[in-house]
């Protein structure tokens, strides 16, 4: 008998972590980007400290840093030459401690960027490593004499570089300096445990953990990703007594719900919820190419991945931004006449339905795509790279025009604070270009408007917070697969809410219950039902009958 009550015991403890994780909002910063506090014009740990009551009073109890620890940069701290040691740039260790106690202070999470696929050729493991055949590094990477397969690298070109050092050829699936770690090697496993425990002993929540599924390896397919021991690997990473009860999220091309269940089932002790992506490619043609889209896309692919999740208990993520894509509100909605309005249906359509909402920097000011005249401009590695490849193809306007659209520095700029020279994010010279619209779009201006994107996010998270409905509730989508808008509702015993958000053409809506005056409305709306203009959202509470 002692047995399954034991388990009982267990089991609870599992499903009281899923339901705190539900209540987590988290913010995503891209530090070289976020604020500036010392003038020489790269983000820093200290800039975030400063903002941190701006994050904490939009309602955010969790934030994810993309990686800060030393790196030369070539992938910007994609590239890590030490796991345990802060970028010089963005401060030193004190910083970082004094930023985990601050963010614990406010009752604030900390999600750090894991990077276990691949470390810098700067790396010390990898300069060991390239030394010979015999040192206590040389198997920390994947080195042939002869290439064994034709892998590409994710930002152009072959995934193999032929070293001169060791006289073979080494594995980078992204930039030639971001060398992918052999985690066949048992010594691979155990130093990675290790970054996380240091971190673990920071005191940090979570983590995000980029690329996890290329760590295992089958070098007789044909692309890096989902190898044999995949599973094996997150359990040595994550399904350890002091790791087994962080927040994890795993960056992964899964993309059918027996995959998200491998990964994510509660028993499995492997990631608490996956980043999925086939939602990204709304507007897209591919990452470079424009297609006509409109809201109605990603709201199916979202109610699909809603009705897997739920179905089988699991965390879903809530996200259309992040630092590797161009804002989702320049591809599918209107931004420029219908901005404010686009940004805060989108919110609301996304971040009432069931799942853990991430919020990526500029969102919630409504941050839109930006646009220059010259490559010059770009920063990023794979935008670099890819114009160069598009330029032996087209012209060089035309392949401008691309970078554009797609390029990941459109999510990089710096955060536009205000108005001011440099937007109020430095002092002195900043490290890329401004966001292009600042002085139309930026903090100060949004928090002094009548229709400001932050203080809708701030009400709909406040909503959000209070209402056990809207974050347990059950999910029910009550609009068809072609209607111009989306309207669902969330239930939970008898207690249910309604989320009614209209696309881009002004349309009746009629609901087929009678609801309380809308708590949350992108246009001071005083009835749930009859004509909502383009992009008009509101959320009610349904009366109950007797
Ligand atoms: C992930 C990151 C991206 C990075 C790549 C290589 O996709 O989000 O920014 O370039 O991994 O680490
Ligand atoms: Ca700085």
């Amino acid at each position: 008998m002692a047995v399954p009550a034991e388990m009982k015991a267990e089991d609870s403890m599992l499903n009281r972590k899923y339901q705190d994780f539900l209540r987590w909002v988290v913010y995503q910063i891209y530090p070289r980007s976020f604020m500036d506090s010392n003038g020489d014009g790269i983000g820093d740990l200290n800039g975030i400290i400063e903002k941190l009551d701006y994050i904490r009073q939009l309602g955010i109890n969790a934030v994810w840093l993309c990686p800060c620890y030393q790196s030369p940069n070539d992938d910007n701290g994609y590239d890590i030459s030490d796991y345990e040691n802060i970028m010089t740039e963005f401060g030193t260790m004190k910083d970082m401690e004094r930023l985990i106690s601050e963010l614990h202070k406010r009752d604030m999470k900390l999600i750090m960027d894991l990077v276990p696929n691949h470390t810098s050729t700067a790396h010390r493991w990898f300069r060991e490593s390239r030394k010979g055949k015999d040192n206590p590094y040389s198997d920390f990477y994947y080195w042939y004499d002869e290439i064994p397969n034709d892998w590409k690298s994710a930002f152009c070109g072959s995934a193999w570089e032929y070293d001169h050092i060791r006289g073979q050829y080494y594995l980078h699936s992204f930039a030639v300096s971001q060398a992918d770690l052999n985690w066949e090697n048992p010594a691979v496993v155990r130093a990675m445990q290790d970054v996380v425990d240091f971190w673990i002993g920071k005191g940090v929540d979570g983590f995000r953990v980029d690329v996890i599924d290329m760590i295992s390896k089958d070098f007789n397919k044909g692309h890096n990703g989902f190898g044999p021991r995949l599973h094996e690997f997150i359990r040595d990473l994550f399904d350890r007594d002091n790791a087994r009860y962080l927040f994890t999220v795993g960056e992964s091309g899964v993309q059918d719900i027996d995959e998200m269940i491998r990964h994510c089932a509660a028993e499995r002790n492997e990631l608490s919820t996956l980043f999925l992506f086939d939602h990204m490619e709304c507007g897209r043609k591919d990452k470079f190419t424009p297609k006509p889209d409109t809201l109605k896309s990603l709201r199916n692919i979202l109610i699909r991945w809603q009705q897997e999740t739920d179905k089988h208990d699991l965390l879903y993520t809530l996200f259309y931004d992040n630092h590797d894509q161009s804002p989702m509100i320049s591809r599918i909605a209107n931004d420029r006449e219908y901005r404010y309005e686009s940004a805060t249906a989108m919110a609301a359509m996304l971040y009432l339905l069931k799942g853990i909402p991430f919020i990526y920097q500029g969102q919630e000011i409504g941050m839109t795509a930006s646009h220059y005249n010259s490559i010059d401009c770009f920063d990023d590695v794979e935008s670099i790279n890819t114009y160069r490849e598009f330029c032996r193809e087209m012209s060089a306007e035309e392949a401008l025009e691309k970078i554009n659209f797609g390029s990941r520095d459109n999510a990089r700029h710096p955060m536009p604070w205000n108005d001011q020279p440099q937007g109020g994010f430095t002092a002195g010279e900043p490290w890329m270009p401004l966001y292009s619209r600042y002085h139309e779009i930026n903090v100060d201006k949004d928090l002094a408007s009548e229709r400001s994107v932050y203080r809708f996010y701030q009400r709909l998270l406040s909503l959000r917070a209070d209402q056990r409905t809207l974050l347990y509730g059950s999910v029910k989508v009550l609009s068809s697969e072609n209607d111009p808008f989306f309207i669902y509702t969330r239930t939970l015993d008898n207690d249910t809410w309604i989320v009614a958000c209209n696309f881009e053409s002004t349309q009746r809506i009629n609901l087929p219950f009678d609801c309380e005056a809308p708590a949350l409305s992108n246009m001071n709306r005083n009835g749930m039902a009859g004509e909502y203009a383009p992009y008009e959202c509101a959320v009610a509470h349904v009366r109950k009958t007797e």
